[in-house]
């Protein structure tokens, strides 16, 4: 593929060579120099004959489209052979040379959501005029269309051409998520989706959608609308309306990812309170209300009367079985300062220990959250406090420089794991930072095997401070890939961060292409000389 514009100096070869990109790496990979060229007037995507989905399966349908203008985009752009009235990318004038890339899927299930069992292996085989695909699930496919639209290059001629290839690829984790905020500033629709696209790219497959926060609620709830009439930084034009929501479900589905959103209470919970009154708790300044307000209002039956009223419309909206809950950096203060908080405390019995309120709040909807059927997610924060937590709760660490210590003691007490803490990718710092995201190992922390097992994955996650839809993408991309390659690919083949930077960079210059950009080649030059640089010490 051409990524970076005349390849000045080098040997065409060469260049081909370092032109084909795969990131993340695959389980196994054997590539060789048998090059075949592939004509994008006869190159089809077909179902194979022994294919469980065929023509009319929603996501292999859309995604042979896709792909196909994302490995010959001159192509799509100019002739206009392809986009044709009828939508499946088929071309009758069968030839000798016709590469034909024969997609098989086990198992049907073309309409549903990928979901935590998902399996995503796929096996590749690219030889002389074609290529097979199979799968177990169309998730898998998806992977796998995605490793072969990575393994096509262009010449400095525009000719394309793709290596005889052998891949067997599965995920290590199946849990592999980006978070972005969309409280602290309001993200357009249109950023979100593209980074979806930027997440199926890199594999990445939960859009963790930490919506809503003390800033702002730009979620528009249909059960009560005034969350977002009140409480959004613009009732109209920053706001997720039902339809953007489902959009953003769909594109996703399309990507095999999961959308898991986050309604984080008691804490974080500012933006809720102005279309919820008597939500949170009035903070006290002696005997008097100070006329601010703190964390949900954990002594009031109307509190869980609502929140189970958002959960129910929650479990209706969004379709994955989990739900993140929050449970994180909840201040005790104002709780402290107001006098029915405390006369509840003693009623309750729990002293002076703030902890065991919160712990009977995040008890109270996670139980409400299991009622309804989904899995709960929450930050670790939860855990700390020791509260007795659902046994299929999902906890997050977000908290730095402990996180290994955290690992062994979540996965000893039996519960499953994400990993966010080194992921904070909206920390930035000048030269190469993805190398502390590359050098993460997410099971490297002393317990049994059976404890590393509960380790499910992690998250990278993109806070929302200092950042809008303007600086999102350089700021997520490439850097967040570092992460997609540690949760997706055998650590054992990928602890060289050396070794990957210049797979690295070319997947920068074929993800600037995705955005319409050209890879500049002083900027890979640039990048090169850190490279050089890195290596010179
Ligand atoms: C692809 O084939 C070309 C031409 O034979 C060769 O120079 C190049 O090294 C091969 N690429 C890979 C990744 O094996
Ligand atoms: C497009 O082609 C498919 C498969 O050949 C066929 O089933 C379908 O009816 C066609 N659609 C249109 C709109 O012509
Ligand atoms: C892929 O190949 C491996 C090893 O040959 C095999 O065990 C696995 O079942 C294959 N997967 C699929 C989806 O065909
Ligand atoms: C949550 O559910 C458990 C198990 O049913 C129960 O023992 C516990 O009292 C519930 N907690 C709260 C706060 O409702
Ligand atoms: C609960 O959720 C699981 C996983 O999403 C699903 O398989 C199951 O059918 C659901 N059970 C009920 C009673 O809805
Ligand atoms: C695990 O981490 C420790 C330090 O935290 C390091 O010394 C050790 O080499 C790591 N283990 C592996 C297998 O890389
Ligand atoms: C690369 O960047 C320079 C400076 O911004 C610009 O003049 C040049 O046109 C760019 N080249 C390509 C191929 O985009």
């Amino acid at each position: 593929r051409q990524c970076v514009g005349a390849a000045g100096g080098w040997s065409l070869a060469a260049a081909a060579a370092a032109r084909s990109v795969l990131w993340p790496l695959p389980q196994q990979l054997d590539q060789s120099a048998d090059r075949n060229s592939l004509s994008p007037q006869r190159f089809s995507f077909i179902y194979g004959r022994d294919s469980a989905a065929q023509t009319g399966c929603s996501v292999l349908d859309a995604a042979f489209k896709r792909y196909f203008s994302i490995i010959f985009p001159d192509f799509t752009k100019g002739s206009g052979l392809l986009m044709s009235e009828n939508k499946s990318i088929r071309y009758t004038s069968v030839s000798s040379v016709t590469t034909v890339s024969a997609v098989s899927v086990k198992t049907r299930g073309c309409d549903g959501y990928p979901d935590e069992d998902s399996d995503e292996s796929y096996n590749l085989s690219v030889s002389e005029g074609q290529a097979v695909l199979r799968s177990v699930t169309v998730w898998g496919a998806l992977r796998g269309l995605e490793s072969f639209s990575q393994l096509v290059y262009q010449d400095d001629y525009g000719s394309y051409f793709i290596n005889k290839t052998e891949i067997v690829d599965f995920p290590r984790f199946a849990f592999r998520g980006l978070l972005l905020d969309t409280s602290r500033h309001y993200l357009p629709l249109h950023a979100i989706l593209k980074t979806l696209d930027a997440m199926a790219y890199s594999k990445f497959n939960v859009f963790h959608w930490h919506i809503v926060d003390d800033p702002s609620f730009p979620y528009q709830s249909r059960t009560f609308p005034d969350l977002s009439n009140k409480g959004a930084f613009h009732p109209f034009t920053h706001v997720y309306t039902q339809s953007d929501v489902m959009r953003v479900i769909e594109h996703a589905r399309m990507r095999g990812i999961r959308v898991v959103p986050e309604f984080d209470s008691p804490g974080h919970t500012l933006s809720w309170g102005k279309g919820q009154p008597n939500l949170l708790t009035p903070c006290y300044k002696g005997d008097v209300p100070s006329g601010s307000f703190g964390p949900v209002d954990p002594t009031v039956d109307t509190t869980y009367k609502f929140m189970e009223s958002l959960l129910k419309e929650v479990k209706f909206v969004f379709p994955d079985s989990y739900v993140h809950l929050g449970g994180d950096e909840v201040s005790f203060a104002c709780w402290q300062s107001n006098p029915n908080v405390r006369t509840f405390m003693e009623k309750m019995g729990f002293g002076k220990d703030f902890t065991k309120l919160e712990s009977f709040y995040m008890e109270s909807i996670m139980n409400m959250t299991a009622a309804l059927n989904r899995t709960s997610i929450v930050w670790q924060d939860v855990f700390d406090y020791r509260e007795r937590i659902p046994q299929d709760t999902v906890l997050e660490i977000w908290k730095g420089e402990t996180y290994q210590a955290e690992l062994s003691r979540m996965t000893q007490a039996g519960h499953r794991v994400l990993l966010s803490a080194p992921w904070y990718i909206n920390h930035i710092s000048y030269g190469q930072d993805w190398r502390n995201s590359y050098a993460v190992q997410p099971q490297n922390f002393s317990g049994t095997e059976e404890q590393k097992k509960l380790v499910i994955g992690g998250e990278v996650a993109m806070w929302g401070e200092y950042v809008d839809a303007t600086n999102l993408n350089p700021r997520l991309w490439p850097r967040a890939c570092a992460a997609a390659e540690r949760l997706w690919s055998d650590e054992e083949k990928t602890l060289d961060a050396d070794l990957a930077f210049p797979r690295l960079e070319k997947f920068r210059c074929e993800l600037l292409r995705y955005w319409k950009y050209v890879c500049n080649h002083s900027l890979s030059t640039s990048a090169s000389f850190q490279w050089h640089s890195a290596h010179s010490k």
